[in-house]
């Protein structure tokens, strides 16, 4: 299923099998019910392109070290972590082609299970003692919850600009990324300016990472392995969305928000909206938006002397816009 991340993955295919070990290894509790968490947890293991960027902005430089498999592994967990409690608060019931862990176990379990792995991430950086690693993954956590806030509030007003969709998932999404090119760089003992300019490729990565996410809202059977229209029945305003409504007249907008504020949990609703985005322009605008955030990742990539690991990044920047999950 993720064939090209594996061809992504190559330059570090042994590095990846060390992080895998060891990311099974830190999710493991001797409770009970902890455990059936985990084991559903590393069935369904997701695409893990967060440690493999880590570990790519660390070879691109040097020699994965241990401080890089620690970056990787208390990355993958913070992500975990947040998508659970992002499937609570987007009322979300499938990932990863599975229930999600509130469908599965009930909202206290996976309010209680996300904290537990946000801690045990936390809890490995310090006790290796990976200040730099603490700040930076900590920064980005904080980010991502002001983020996620951001959004929840602004699906009241239903009213999101395109400007602050980019500054919502700047910091949901493009500041982890940013932490994951800057760690691995980091590990490596690399100085400020090679983080800087990593740091920008994370950026800009992450961002078109988000806006393909939003993308999948609109696409009937698409592979990610989540539900079609949650964003919908959730009144987000994704770009897609914003770009549709800008595109059209004030009646038909007035009918698209008033069908979003008050029938969104219709199936009729979810469907005519994104006829409308796909009619609109929607889906365009939001593609050609992305490929610039690639394209920008891949310029500054492109400073680098060539390399396997350089390559890789490359691959990762376009796979990023093209992924089909
Ligand atoms: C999903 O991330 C959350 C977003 C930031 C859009 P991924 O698509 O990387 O999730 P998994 O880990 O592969 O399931
Ligand atoms: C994912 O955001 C979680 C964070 C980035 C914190 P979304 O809610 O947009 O992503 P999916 O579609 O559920 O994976
Ligand atoms: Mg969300
Ligand atoms: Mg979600």
């Amino acid at each position: 299923m993720h064939n090209i991340v594996q061809e992504i993955a190559a330059p570090v295919a042994e590095e990846m099998l060390t992080f895998k070990e060891m990311f099974r290894e830190n999710l493991m509790s001797p409770e009970e019910l902890l455990k059936d968490v985990t084991k559903y947890l590393s069935e369904g293991e997701g695409k893990q392109l967060r440690p493999l960027v880590v570990l790519l902005s660390a070879k691109i430089h040097g020699e994965v070290c241990k401080s890089t498999y620690i970056a990787a592994t208390a990355i993958e967990m913070v992500h975990t972590a947040t998508l659970i409690h992002d499937d609570v608060v987007d009322n979300s019931n499938e990932r990863r082609g599975l229930p999600t862990v509130h469908i599965e176990w009930g909202p206290q379990v996976a309010v209680l299970v996300g904290d537990y792995l946000l801690s045990k991430a936390l809890h490995l950086t310090t006790i290796n003692s990976e200040f730099e690693l603490l700040k930076l993954v900590t920064q980005a956590v904080q980010q991502m919850s002001e983020g996620e806030l951001v959004q929840l509030a602004k699906a009241e007003t239903l009213n999101t600009t395109e400007e602050e969709y980019l500054n919502i998932i700047y910091k949901k999404t493009a500041s982890f990324l940013a932490a994951c090119t800057s760690t691995g760089t980091r590990s490596v003992g690399m100085d400020d300016t090679h983080v800087a300019l990593m740091t920008e490729v994370g950026k800009n990565i992450g961002m078109a990472f988000q806006i393909r996410d939003d993308i999948f809202d609109y696409e009937i059977n698409n592979l990610a392995g989540k539900p079609v229209g949650n964003d919908i029945k959730e009144h987000k305003l994704t770009l897609p969305l914003i770009a549709a409504l800008r595109q059209t007249d004030d009646k038909t907008k007035q009918r698209i928000l008033k069908l979003l504020a008050n029938h969104s949990n219709e199936n009729s609703t979810v469907e005519e909206i994104i006829k409308f985005v796909r009619h609109n322009g929607g889906i365009e605008y939001s593609v050609n938006r992305m490929q610039q955030y690639c394209e920008k990742a891949v310029e500054i990539l492109s400073q680098y002397p060539e390399s396997p690991a350089r390559r890789a990044l490359i691959q990762m920047a376009y796979y990023t816009g093209t992924r089909k999950s």
